[in-house]
């Protein structure tokens, strides 16, 4: 059967769709914020929510952006973040000068919902993303959008999109993108004192063109952060920073860059869009740590690091890893690991001539990280239990 957009008819009688009520919709379609011209808000009680999924060829999704039914939307002005709900208008409307165009005052997250085994749509975590996202609002002066908000936003607008989450078993998944950024004018440089924090959702599959199949990464050029700079927050700033070598990777071949420490350059920091890991001969799980606090604290590498140690037995080690060792053969398997990578494993890093196979080759996932992937999405799926509140059933 096709699949319908949007609501069902009121008196729908389709045994997809379920009675779900009072939600909040905010219509700002055309609307400008920066206090200009700022249309009326329409709070829309919503009866019914189609929960048949859409006509996707889900398990051929690539990582794109595809418009779903709702975003959310909340506004900062006067010094406090609005009510805030859900809005068909995925577009944003401006101020040419709106402090997130000229200084760049934008945070961002992602997380992903999931369909368990038994039908339940989830999410891993949610709690972490938003405070993770507050560290980053107030390292850019920006007003922190409240812990609980947060979470009863992400419910709210993946709620409102069942139809859109992946079905169990297809390989993708509805990424979550919450954003936040300066809606308010600045000319001199100076925080805004207005905000929109929005969070918009999208089917989504692997993020490395690899997926599972073992990938290639390269030392760059360049660096993607400063030393104790913002490389430990999840700004765009620093993403614009990794556009042109992730980009000259991707022209020669390669799914992303291992960055080196911006300081000495000696040290393995992590990709422009996941945190590195290692194993050792003897099964230990290195976990790469900055000296210069420029890492960003992967949701997903803190998650593994307890799947390992508490749930596998693992010995697991944070500390600096010198690029010497991986160039000395010292590991035996590599993968790269977030919210959008899952883990993806790397079989060769390339520095220039010098190449470096690792030992699991580009054949084959190593044992290592084909035995953490698959316990981390299996807790995500629900077909294990993980540790108490990891998955947060949204519907
Ligand atoms: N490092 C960078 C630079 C990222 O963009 C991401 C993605 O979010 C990660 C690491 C992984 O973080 P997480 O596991 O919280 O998604
Ligand atoms: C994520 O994993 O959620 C990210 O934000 C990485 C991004 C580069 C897609």
């Amino acid at each position: 059967m096709r699949p319908t957009t949007g609501f069902a008819p009121a008196n729908g009688s389709s045994p997809y769709t379920t009675a779900r009520k009072n939600y909040r919709i905010v219509e700002c379609s055309g609307s400008r914020i920066n206090g200009h011209i700022m249309r009326q808000r329409q709070h829309v009680s919503l009866e019914m929510i189609s929960l048949e999924k859409k006509d996707l060829d889900w398990g051929n999704l690539g990582f794109a952006y595809q418009p779903t039914d709702y975003s959310y939307v909340c506004n900062y002005k006067n010094g406090a973040w609005e009510e805030g709900g859900l809005t068909t208008d995925h577009s944003v409307v401006l101020s040419e000068c709106s402090g997130v165009l000229h200084y760049a005052q934008e945070v961002f997250e992602g997380l992903k919902a999931y369909t368990t085994e038994n039908g339940d749509i989830v999410c891993f975590r949610p709690d972490l993303n938003a405070s993770r996202m507050q560290d980053s609002a107030k390292r850019l002066i920006m007003p922190p959008f409240p812990e609980d908000k947060f979470v009863d936003a992400v419910k709210q607008v993946v709620k409102a999109n069942a139809a859109w989450v992946p079905p169990f078993g297809s390989g993708a998944t509805l990424y979550v993108r919450p954003v936040m950024f300066a809606t308010g004018i600045v000319i001199g440089v100076s925080p805004a004192d207005e905000y929109q924090f929005r969070i918009l959702v999208t089917p989504v599959g692997p993020y490395y063109s690899g997926g599972v199949r073992p990938v290639k990464v390269r030392i760059p050029d360049y660096d993607r952060a400063a030393p104790h700079g913002t490389g430990n927050i999840k700004a765009g700033l620093n993403y614009a920073m990794s556009l042109l070598p992730g980009t000259i990777a991707h022209e020669q071949g390669y799914a992303d860059n291992m960055y080196l420490d911006p300081q000495t350059r000696t040290y393995v920091e992590e990709a422009g869009g996941a945190n590195f890991l290692f194993v050792e001969k003897d099964g230990t799980l290195v976990v790469p740590k900055s000296f210069t606090d420029s890492i960003l604290p992967s949701i997903t590498r803190r998650s593994l690091v307890t799947v390992a140690r508490d749930m596998l037995g693992m010995k697991v080690v944070e500390r600096p890893v010198k690029f010497d060792e991986v160039r000395n053969g010292d590991f035996v398997e590599c993968g790269m690991c977030g919210t959008a990578a899952v883990i993806s494993p790397v079989g060769e890093i390339d520095n220039g001539d010098e190449k470096i196979v690792m030992a699991s080759g580009m054949e084959e996932t190593g044992p290592v990280m084909h035995k953490l992937r698959n316990t981390l999405t299996d807790i995500q799926s629900g077909k294990i239990q993980g540790p108490d509140g990891w998955v947060v059933k949204i519907c």
